[in-house]
């Protein structure tokens, strides 16, 4: 990210207030000198003075003359971060949470599944029989990898379906990819490390990456996928230690980087050691054509984490999703894992097991690719009447759509809002927070007939806008 003043500021002040309130700087520690700090964080000693005051006033830290600065008693617990606004702002936000738990009609927020497109009651007879079966499986614990029979199913299908040739011992079983993110994010970086990320991104990524105070440097991704001289330049300038990338129908833009450049992706990554953390949430989500085989299938080395979720269109009930890597990073994050829940329950699994190796689970994969783009027909359909454009993708939930200048994105969110009506702006999905004129509409999560009027009612509150 190229900091501002006030970024840079800001950077200072989270990178305090973490280590505070974590603990880690306890009552009367010694906070790094003015100087030390500044060459450390890369920033003039004037930045660091702002941001220690800062501190200081709101009763944080205090200073002992010559002595330098030092965490007070009390330090945090006594002020709500949420009165705050470099706190609120910086610590702990979910910018996408915050818009879906907006109630509207016409929810083109949301990019999941809407639960009428799966198969609900044949899942819920399901259950019932594999439980009957097994009722032992409600007193035992997962291993902390997740249940053998799971993970050697898993690493078959891989290997027939999408050219991944892994062990089972290679597979970590997660509770959605959302917690994997975060888990890479906690054990592979320290505060101030620096992250590639995808620009536009995943927004909930980049809050998890923020989160951890990390800083960020972007790669645009267009429908033809990197431009990997800029990918090879950020990487040998800025030597970041994550690359975060969705390559597959990416969110928001449905875009999907091709063959060529996933290899390149790994050669580079070995060049200049940086971990690929590749999130492939919406490989099954195609609606012709099977995707290029994942970035993962090209590394012999050991620098991918590849993360593929069953938990948007299997069942989100039970959030199965799996990662996958190498022996040496495996082994860090079983430990990360361990710590953060010991494993999955074993009941998720063991229900998911049979019923995703289904006949009729395969049935359903595919009717449900044919429902998503029948939904992103009709929504085309109805953009069509409009001057907004959008390149269509070949699979996924969401269009990402730039909008004509004379229309403020956050004008219309906010007449769109007071109708009913929510979308992504493209802003939260920019790591730079700059992206002032795209949008992610969805069309995944509305009812067919709901996507007809709910996007001419969108356009006619931008026509109102424009006039
Ligand atoms: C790109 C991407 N990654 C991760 C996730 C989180 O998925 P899960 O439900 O598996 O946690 C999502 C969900 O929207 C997503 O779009």
């Amino acid at each position: 990210m190229k900091y501002n003043g006030t970024h840079l500021f800001q950077k200072i002040y989270d990178y305090a207030i973490h280590r505070i309130e974590s603990g880690e700087w306890k009552a009367h520690d010694k906070l790094p000198s003015v100087r030390s700090m500044a060459e450390k964080m890369k920033v003039h000693r004037l930045t660091v003075l702002k941001a220690y005051q800062l501190l200081k006033d709101q009763k944080k830290i205090y200073v002992k003359d010559r002595s330098g600065y030092f965490v007070r008693p009390e330090g945090l617990q006594t002020i709500d971060p949420s009165d705050n606004p470099i706190v609120s702002s910086f610590l702990y936000k979910n910018h996408l949470s915050e818009i879906h738990q907006i109630e509207v009609d016409y929810q083109f927020s949301k990019a999941l599944i809407n639960p009428n497109l799966l198969p609900n009651h044949f899942f819920a007879e399901f259950l019932k029989d594999v439980l009957l079966k097994e009722p032992e499986m409600i007193g035992t614990y997962s291993s902390l990898e997740g249940d053998l029979e799971l993970r050697e199913q898993l690493a078959a299908f891989f290997a027939e379906q999408s050219d991944i040739h892994v062990h089972s011992d290679e597979l970590l079983i997660c509770s959605g990819s959302q917690s994997m993110i975060s888990l890479v994010a906690q054990t592979f970086l320290k505060r101030g490390d620096m992250v590639l990320l995808e620009r536009p991104s995943y927004s909930m990524a980049i809050d998890v990456f923020l989160r951890e105070g990390a800083q960020v440097e972007t790669v645009d991704i267009s429908p033809t996928g990197y431009d990997m001289e800029e990918i090879e330049e950020k990487m040998k300038q800025h030597r970041p230690k994550i690359f975060y990338l969705n390559p597959t129908f990416q969110n928001p833009t449905g875009y999907t980087v091709p063959s060529k450049q996933r290899k390149q992706l790994v050669e580079l990554a070995e060049k200049y050691p940086c971990l690929i953390l590749e999130d492939d949430t919406q490989y099954d989500m195609y609606f012709e054509q099977k995707p290029p085989a994942p970035v993962f299938a090209y590394d012999t080395e050991g620098y991918v984490i590849y993360l593929r979720s069953y938990s948007k269109y299997i069942c989100p009930g039970l959030r199965i999703a799996v990662a996958a890597c190498r022996y040496p990073l495996m082994k860090h994050l079983k430990i990360a894992k361990s710590l953060a829940d010991n494993g999955v329950p074993l009941v998720n699994q063991k229900m998911f097991l049979p019923y995703f190796f289904s006949e009729r689970m395969q049935l359903h994969i595919e009717k449900l690719r044919i429902a998503l783009a029948v939904r992103k027909e009709l929504m085309e359909a109805e953009l069509a009447h409009s001057n907004w454009r959008w390149q269509s993708p070949d699979g996924g939930l969401n269009l990402w759509i730039q909008l004509p200048d004379r229309l403020p994105v956050d004008k219309l969110l906010s007449l769109a809002l007071k109708n009913s009506i929510s979308f992504v702006p493209g802003e939260i999905c920019d790591p730079l927070k700059e992206n002032r004129s795209w949008i992610r509409l969805s069309y995944s999560f509305v009812s067919e007939s709901k996507i007809q009027s709910g996007v001419s009612k969108l356009l006619e509150l931008a026509k109102e806008i424009e006039t």
